[in-house]
């Protein structure tokens, strides 16, 4: 099927033209060209039926795809989502359109399949938001020095009083602890996509060839106890020496989870404090880590905060009923969206059940068409940022991007929608 709505006509691609597919993604980002091990790896996780190539010819020069996703969201709930990835134009078909026509084709893929949302690591900020994502969740890098990482007596007593123990694993061979693990956080947490097998090989995958000069190969620390592994830390290690013979090792976090307290601060105990190491680099955190909480001076972790997951709702009430919220709200929202209207207009969102919020879960909500007066006015970027309940409509409005219509429906809705815990989606895909 192609479609002719942009300078180029765009289709999905064949396996037999992964390869071209791929060069435009390399020489958008200026990559190196794809080894045998990376196409083995990618391969399996590939959804051709979900790339759109704009063809110029018989060449791609521009491509999109998506990931089939479990997302996630809000009260425990599991919603279908695009993934969205492998977007690039060639530089030769730069700013001619081809983007804006990879996205609106996109969108509408993603709607016509059911899923209620797109979510998508950005290169650079200001790309998406013209085509509805709004920034979603937060994510957080830290830095610490020799000696930054005590934890507070409190995080390492608990720890002591529980009997965990660390356990040095090849990573790859491990791959079902960490699995265990990561479910059992997977419901609770906002921005987790469900993992199957090719994401686990990504997570671990570390050929010799891609490491940096004298790093380690990627290493794993599992916390477990009498009833099996509660946490992992994977992370590799550089050995360095300064002029004067004093040891300058330097140690990056590439994933750590834990299923409770004690076991992220026995992980993190144990990585804060290696020896021979002077730089401690853990990486794509959340915003509300509970290291920071920890850790004895939580200023020393020299945190960094960046844009993280972006959402773009494709079908406002499938998406808004499809999670829990805060609080009881019964409000009446108006939703511009200049691309999809199908978003557009008044739509009540009424939250059911009992307040006291009896199994932890949050408020199922109701969301209809209705042609009551609006609440507030918001257009659907900005309903795409505070959707997984990181970044507050609150605070959207006091930017001046969302507008309050009846006093007290703009701090009603965002204490509804807010969420804790933060939402974090620890892997770029
Ligand atoms: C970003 C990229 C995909 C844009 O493709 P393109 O075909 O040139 O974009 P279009 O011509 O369709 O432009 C669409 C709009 O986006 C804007 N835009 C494009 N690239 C942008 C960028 N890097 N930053 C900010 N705005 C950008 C254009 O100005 C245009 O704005 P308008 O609609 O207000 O006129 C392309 O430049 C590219 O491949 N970059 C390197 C790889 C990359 O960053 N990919 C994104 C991965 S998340």
């Amino acid at each position: 099927m192609t479609q002719s709505d942009g300078p180029y006509p765009i289709r999905p691609i064949g396996p037999e033209e992964f390869d071209a597919f791929r060069d435009v993604d390399v020489h958008a980002f200026g990559g190196t060209a794809m080894t045998e091990g990376e196409r083995r790896l990618l391969l399996p996780g590939f959804e051709f039926d979900r790339t759109l190539a704009a063809m110029d010819g018989i060449t791609p020069v521009g491509t999109a795809g998506a990931y089939t996703f479990q997302l996630s969201v809000p009260g425990q709930q599991m919603l279908p989502a695009a993934g969205v990835s492998w977007v690039s134009v060639l530089p030769t078909h730069r700013r001619r359109g081809v983007l804006r026509s990879l996205m609106r084709r996109q969108l509408a893929d993603v709607r016509d399949r059911g899923e209620p949302l797109a979510v998508l690591w950005a290169s650079e900020a200001p790309i998406y938001g013209r085509y509805g994502y709004g920034c979603a969740s937060w994510n957080a890098s830290f830095a610490l020095r020799r000696g930054d990482g005590t934890l507070a007596a409190a995080a390492a007593a608990w720890d002591d009083g529980l009997r965990l123990r660390l356990r040095l694993a090849d990573p790859a061979a491990v791959l079902a602890e960490l699995a265990k693990i990561y479910d059992a956080v997977l419901p609770s947490r906002p921005g987790f996509f469900a993992r199957t097998e090719p994401w686990w090989q990504r997570l671990v995958y570390d050929p010799a060839e891609a490491r940096a000069a004298g790093t380690s190969p990627l290493r794993c620390l599992l916390a477990e106890d009498g009833s099996g592994p509660r946490g992992y830390a994977l992370y590799s290690a550089v050995n360095r020496w300064d002029d004067a013979g004093l040891p300058d090792g330097e140690l990056t976090v590439r994933e750590l989870m834990s299923a409770d307290p004690a076991a992220g601060a026995a992980l993190w105990a144990d990585l804060l404090s290696r020896d021979l190491t002077s730089e401690f680099r853990p990486h794509q955190r959340p915003v509300d880590d509970p290291l920071l909480y920890q850790l004895a001076d939580p200023r020393r972790a020299r945190p960094r905060v960046s844009d993280g997951l972006w959402a773009r709702i494709t079908d406002v009430p499938a998406a808004l009923a499809g999670r829990r919220y805060s609080c009881p709200v019964d409000v009446v929202i108006e939703v511009r969206d200049d691309l999809m209207p199908q978003n557009a207009g008044r739509w009540l969102l009424t939250t059911t059940g009992s307040p006291d919020d009896a199994d932890g879960t949050g408020l199922a909500a109701s969301c209809a068409a209705t042609n009551a007066p609006a609440h507030l006015a918001v257009d659907v970027t900005q309903l795409g940022a505070a959707y997984l309940g990181g970044t507050r409509l609150g605070a959207l409005a006091a930017a001046g991007l969302v507008a309050e219509l009846r006093p007290g429906a703009v701090r009603r809705l965002s204490a509804a929608v807010a969420w804790d815990p933060a939402p974090w989606c620890p892997m770029i895909f």
